[in-house]
């Protein structure tokens, strides 16, 4: 009988949140209360014609659009079946047979898997007061560092001096920046480390999932340098982004009134949030994303007091944080269920 390579038996395999039963009662998962662009559903419906033709395989039309809007070089850009493909390849082409990576404790859930996919060392830094440790991180001499900025699932996100610092003192090869929530930042010292991805100085990862709201097409893309994007195109599959992620992906990036509508709610209703649970008498970690984190002596209490009003979190002990749970920013009418159920 085949079993499995021995190391695959220490991997916790990742649990997604749950859905509630209305759209107005899941925040599990991060995804956008205000759904994608009205463009989106029109430029895959446009797409699906093509649906007997092989897709683009590195989606041109939506790296051009990328490289202009990131003033880069389209050959630094590699798109992906969301990040989470482009974290594999990672994986796959810098950490198997004998890597070492470095991650925050907690770390977003498939840095550490897909490290101990290829079976690579992984070491964990706790974080201090809800950020990543970065002088401490700075310090292993690994392959891989990953820092995801904001965080998931505490939200904090870092300074413009912290990043340079440690971008400068990293003594891994390669540090990631993945920068799923960077849109939803308002504090004016986070910063992207955009302009080191584009110096071929570190990679940075983006997801179509959260603020363009496609998380159930699965378009991400990396930023790195034109050989670490060229390493992992001999790596991938070469289909993996469907031809309507791809038509949906350049709708969603041209239509920034949207954008910024979702970007406006997220801040707007993140502050109500925060103040909701704060007079509820929870502790919050102050988020720069789209979600917060909130302390609960009692986290199945919580989870299950707010189960039954309808409305799904995410319980912190599946994402490393025992002790606390992490609530999406939702829609109006999904505020207005949190509010009745802590009252
Ligand atoms: C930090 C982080 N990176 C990546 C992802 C996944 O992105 P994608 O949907 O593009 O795979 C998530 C999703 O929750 C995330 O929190």
């Amino acid at each position: 009988m085949i079993r499995p390579r021995p190391w695959l038996h220490a991997i916790h395999p990742y649990r997604p949140g749950s859905h509630a039963v209305t759209a107005d009662g899941s925040m599990a998962s991060n995804e956008s209360p205000l759904g994608a662009s009205p463009q989106v559903a029109l430029a895959v419906a446009a797409a699906a014609g093509a649906a007997h033709h092989y897709p683009d395989p590195l989606a041109d039309t939506l790296r051009a659009e990328l490289a202009h809007r990131h003033d880069i070089d389209p050959d630094q850009i590699l798109v992906g079946n969301g990040s989470d493909e482009l974290i594999y390849l990672l994986a796959w082409a810098y950490l198997a047979h004998g890597g070492h990576a470095v991650c925050a404790d907690p770390a977003y859930r498939m840095d550490e898997i897909s490290s101990m996919v290829v079976d690579a060392r992984l070491t964990r830094v706790p974080l201090r007061r809800w950020t990543h440790d970065l002088d401490a991180m700075a310090d292993i001499d690994a392959d891989i560092a990953y820092v995801v900025n904001p965080h998931n699932p505490t939200g904090t996100a870092h300074t413009h001096s912290a990043l340079e610092r440690f971008a400068e003192n990293c003594r891994a090869h390669l540090a990631v920046f993945d920068e799923a929530y960077i849109d939803f930042t308002d504090d004016p010292d986070t910063t992207t480390a955009m302009p080191l991805a584009r110096e071929g100085r570190a990679a940075v990862l983006r997801t179509f999932s959260k603020i363009h709201g496609l998380a159930g097409l699965r378009v991400g893309y990396l930023v790195a340098s034109k050989e670490i994007v060229e390493t992992l195109r001999t790596v991938r599959a070469p289909f993996s982004v469907s031809t309507l992620a791809q038509a949906a992906a350049v709708a969603a990036l041209r239509d920034e009134p949207h954008r910024q509508a979702v970007r406006r709610h997220t801040l707007e209703q993140r502050t109500v949030l925060t103040q909701l649970l704060t007079d509820a008498g929870y502790q919050v970690v102050p988020s720069q994303a789209n979600f917060v984190l909130v302390r609960a002596t009692d986290e199945d209490a919580l989870v299950d007091g707010l189960a039954a009003h309808g409305i799904s979190v995410r319980p912190g002990s599946t994402l490393g944080v025992p002790g606390t749970v992490r609530i999406s920013v939702p829609t109006a009418k999904g505020l207005s269920l949190l509010q009745q159920a802590l009252g």
